[in-house]
């Protein structure tokens, strides 16, 4: 039936947040609840503590519906007919394993308000074995509650199309009666989504866990096998964008995520690899996953090749060298600078001497916040006063549609490293720039 649900979002930071106020937006009533006073109060609001394109809207949309609410006390998650758990698993201080804190607590929690009848479904990536683990404490404290495990694929930048409209629904749930009506219950809370012929994969807790992993996985090791072939392009004068044309046109491989440059960060891709590696570890299956290490290796040397890019480019010495980096965000049209490459790259040149000035359209303040040791600027053109060189590390639209020769009059010398591969080289040249890139012919 397609009757509006009650449901409870446990923990609203990115992922919990979207993901309530899409519920919303499909009919259900819904409370969100963070622990973070401050954070509640603003979402209650409509105050977006992050930048997600379209979503200031539908979170304006869903509260003036009356349907979302936003609390700091769990006891209004009580008799929710689906507690969804979306608190965050970060990668553990100097280790590979993921941190669990946060889903311990926010289950302990939630046993205290858990009814009868009513459906935990985690969201958030886990190492696998983390769902059969729940469902034993759901089990010993609330017989008639049922665990299933959900995994969410949105992408930053993307992420309420992705909710409303994911490639595919993943459930996890247990044998038998219980997960029947667990699959049941689910199919309730996406009727729309699933009216749209979207395909579904039921399954057990450990795949279900694992599709999360294994997909992000393959995405990172997409991503570094054409930065491998980068570094070989760059060895033999070969061109890394077209080849990655020339092979994505075959549809077993597929041009998508075939982008060479700096390669991946942010919040998922690094920690997921990081974390299901350790995972694999403990499982005694370490072997399986050796070449995420590597997948890990060639990402990160990215960031060291084009420190380097930079000082050849600059008569190979960055001492006293004025270097404007364009992007500090990990990738276009988000705020999130974790794990950020363009920072990393930024930070290194600054420890090599020289004198760094970032600029992001987006992600200024948590720039300012966390890394007050840049030189932070609002504009390109600022950025770019009396530059040595700029780097282009995040490739924002508004970079992309830079005029170079209109840009070329505030640097010192016209000087510029697409560490994206995201600029017309011709244009860039054309206008008297010096043009370098990631797995490109440098000369
Ligand atoms: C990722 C997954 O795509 C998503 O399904 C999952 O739920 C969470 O993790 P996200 O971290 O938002 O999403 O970003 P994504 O668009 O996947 O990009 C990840 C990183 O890879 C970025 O730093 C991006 O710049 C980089 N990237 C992506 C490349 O370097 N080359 C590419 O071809 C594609």
């Amino acid at each position: 039936s397609n009757q509006p649900l009650k449901l409870s979002v446990i923990g609203c930071g990115y992922l919990g947040a979207v993901h309530a106020a899409s519920m919303a937006e499909l009919g259900h009533e819904v409370v969100g609840i963070e622990v973070d006073v401050e954070k509640a109060e603003a979402l209650a609001a409509g105050r977006v503590p992050f930048f997600e394109p379209g979503f200031s809207e539908l979170l304006r949309r869903s509260l003036d519906s009356g349907r979302l609410t936003f609390s700091s006390d769990i006891t209004a998650a009580r008799g929710a007919a689906v507690h969804f758990l979306c608190v965050g698993t970060p990668q553990r201080r100097g280790e590979y394993a993921a941190d669990l804190t946060y889903v311990e607590s926010a289950t302990a929690a939630l046993l205290d308000v858990l009814g009868p009848g009513e459906l935990v479904a985690g969201k958030s990536t886990v190492p696998v074995g983390t769902a059969a683990r729940l469902a034993e404490l759901v089990a010993e404290r609330v017989p008639d509650a049922v665990l299933a495990w959900n995994p969410e694929f949105l992408r930053e930048g993307f992420a309420v199309q992705d909710t409303l409209h994911p490639d595919r629904l993943v459930y996890g749930i247990p044998d038998g009666a219980a997960g029947e009506w667990a699959a049941d219950r689910l199919d309730r809370v996406y009727a729309r989504i699933v009216a749209e012929d979207t395909p579904k994969v039921v399954t057990d807790y450990a795949t279900a866990e694992m599709v999360k992993t294994a997909a992000n996985s393959f995405l990172a090791t997409k991503i570094s096998f054409i930065n491998a072939m980068a570094e070989l392009c760059e060895a033999t004068g070969a061109d890394v964008k077209q080849l990655a044309d020339a092979i994505g046109h075959d549809d077993r491989i597929g041009r998508k995520f075939l982008n060479a440059g700096l390669g991946f960060g942010g919040g998922c891709l690094p920690k997921d690899i990081r974390a299901f590696m350790a995972r694999a570890g403990e499982l005694g299956a370490d072997q399986a996953l050796t070449f995420l290490r590597e997948v890990d290796n060639i990402n990160m040397r990215r960031r060291i090749r084009m420190v380097e890019l930079a000082r050849q480019v600059c008569d190979d010495s960055l001492l006293g060298k004025r270097i404007a980096v364009l992007g500090a965000a990990f990738k276009p049209d988000s705020d999130d600078i974790r794990d950020s490459p363009a920072l990393n790259v930024a930070a290194q040149l600054q420890l090599q001497g020289a004198t760094v000035r970032v600029t992001d359209p987006q992600a200024g303040d948590n720039v300012r916040k966390h890394w007050s040791q840049l030189d932070f600027v609002e504009t390109p053109e600022e950025a770019a006063e009396n530059a040595d060189a700029v780097l282009l590390l995040t490739e924002w639209k508004l970079y992309k549609q830079l005029d170079p020769a209109a840009f070329g009059r505030h640097v010192r010398t016209r000087r510029v490293l697409d560490g994206r591969n995201a600029l017309d080289r011709e244009t860039w040249e054309a206008a008297g720039w010096t043009y370098r890139a990631l797995g490109r012919r440098n000369v």
